[in-house]
């Protein structure tokens, strides 16, 4: 029986996308000194051989000074170029679309890498996160000018070094995200107030680089079904910005959820979605029928019984999966060549309700950057590793501090 996965995919660019599976972003943590490094060259290429019609990067920060992780890989100009190519070839062969995310932080950037962020609004994180994170300030009009340039400058950069594309991040709280939710954007002036307003920001992000890149140059978004916050950006909102970007001309569009306040993205949503697998599958068949462009959803698809169903719905055009990618590198060829036993991931805890309600998702994070350092090493993953072992492994290497600062 052929499977739906192994057909190719045409984007509205004409770029052909060989299958549809799509591995999404996960911030490798692996740059050095915030360059890309041979440990990401390696990571690459086992993920490009592995058979995945389209790789998103782990987000790569447009400004020096504001980062998610510490070690970002952050591109602000062109000093990285020969290792930027490098990646972008590995990336590439076997007929991969590779695309780099593109992102900025906003005030979701740790407190030991940023004394005081930069947010749409001077409005700190809440809950038991907030303590995590300092206070931001509020961006002034100059500066957001000068963020949408940044934003052009790293995907016009991205084309030069080979990549096929840009991914921009509008997931997930990070910067673009605070701009879209009424929430974390109070401002008063033509970048807040009316959703018209709040996705100015990604808009005029979305035009600059369109502006400046070739037509075949894939233009992708990722975007927030919604935070999953009271008063805050909604799916109503979220299918108005994806009727919008359609409009506009975006290539693609990756549905995600959540922020770091309420991580959806990470841990799903509702019984209901978690039946069928995947978190975002009940708001793709709402946003459907506004969006005929290609659209991914990512978040809990395991089974390739719930990926084919998804594929058959209609509701989604390519499957996006991101932590199955760091334990099995070649997870598409192994469904391929039926091979792939259904992975079962669960959350990363200690057990220890106290420490886990404090960093848990921190740990989860880290067990699988420890995870994408081994593919990176030419090694197996090794999902036995426990969170205690991973736990003590940060103490030892990094201290207190660890916690604080390895969240993305
Ligand atoms: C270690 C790690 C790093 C991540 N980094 C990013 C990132 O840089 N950009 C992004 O959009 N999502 C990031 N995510 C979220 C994933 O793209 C994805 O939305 C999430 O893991 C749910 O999909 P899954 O169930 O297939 O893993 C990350 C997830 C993990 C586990």
């Amino acid at each position: 029986m052929t499977l739906q996965l192994s057909q190719p995919l045409t984007l509205p660019n004409g770029k052909v996308i060989k299958n549809r599976f799509f591995k999404g972003a996960m911030s490798e943590q692996l740059a050095n000194e915030h360059a890309p490094s041979s440990a990401l060259v390696n990571l690459y290429d086992r993920w490009a051989k592995g058979g995945a019609g389209v790789l998103v990067t782990g987000n790569v920060m447009i400004d020096r000074t504001a980062l998610g992780g510490p070690k970002d890989v952050v591109i602000e100009d062109e000093r990285d170029l020969a290792m930027l190519r490098q990646w972008a070839k590995v990336g590439t062969q076997n007929n991969t679309i590779l695309l780099m995310q593109i992102n900025h932080p906003g005030k979701q950037s740790p407190k030991d890498l940023a004394k005081q962020p930069v947010a749409p609004s001077a409005i700190g994180l809440t809950g038991s996160i907030g303590k995590f994170f300092n206070p931001p300030r509020a961006l002034t009009e100059t500066e957001i000018e000068q963020l949408i340039e940044r934003f052009a400058t790293t995907a016009v950069i991205a084309e030069k070094a080979g990549f096929s594309g840009v991914q921009i991040h509008s997931a997930h709280g990070y910067l673009i995200s605070q701009f879209l939710s009424p929430l974390h954007n109070q401002r008063q002036d033509q970048w807040g107030g009316s959703l018209e307003n709040r996705m100015r920001f990604l808009v005029e992000v979305y035009r600059q680089i369109r502006e400046r890149t070739e037509s075949e140059f894939i233009i992708s978004v990722k975007l927030n079904s919604a935070d999953f916050q009271r008063g805050g950006f909604s799916e109503e909102d979220s299918v108005k910005v994806v009727e919008k970007l359609v409009e506009l001309g975006v290539d693609h569009i990756e549905i995600s959820g959540g922020n770091y306040e309420s991580p959806a993205m990470l841990e799903g949503v509702k019984a209901s979605t978690l039946k069928r697998e995947a978190y975002f599958l009940d708001y793709a068949e709402k946003v459907r029928n506004v969006c005929p462009i290609p659209l991914t959803i990512t978040g809990g698809f395991r089974s390739t019984k719930a990926m084919e169903d998804a594929l058959a719905s209609g509701q989604v055009d390519l499957i996006g999966l991101a932590k199955p990618f760091a334990i099995l590198p070649d997870l598409p060829n192994q469904i391929f060549e039926n091979r792939y036993q259904t992975l079962n991931l669960k959350p990363v805890r200690t057990g220890v309700k106290k420490l886990d309600d404090v960093i848990g998702s921190t740990l989860e994070m880290a067990w699988y950057f420890y995870q994408m350092e081994r593919l990176s090493q030419g090694l197996d993953a090794n999902p036995a590793y426990s969170a205690w072992k991973l736990f003590f492994r940060i103490l030892w290497q990094q201290g207190k501090n660890g916690f604080r600062k390895e969240r993305a």
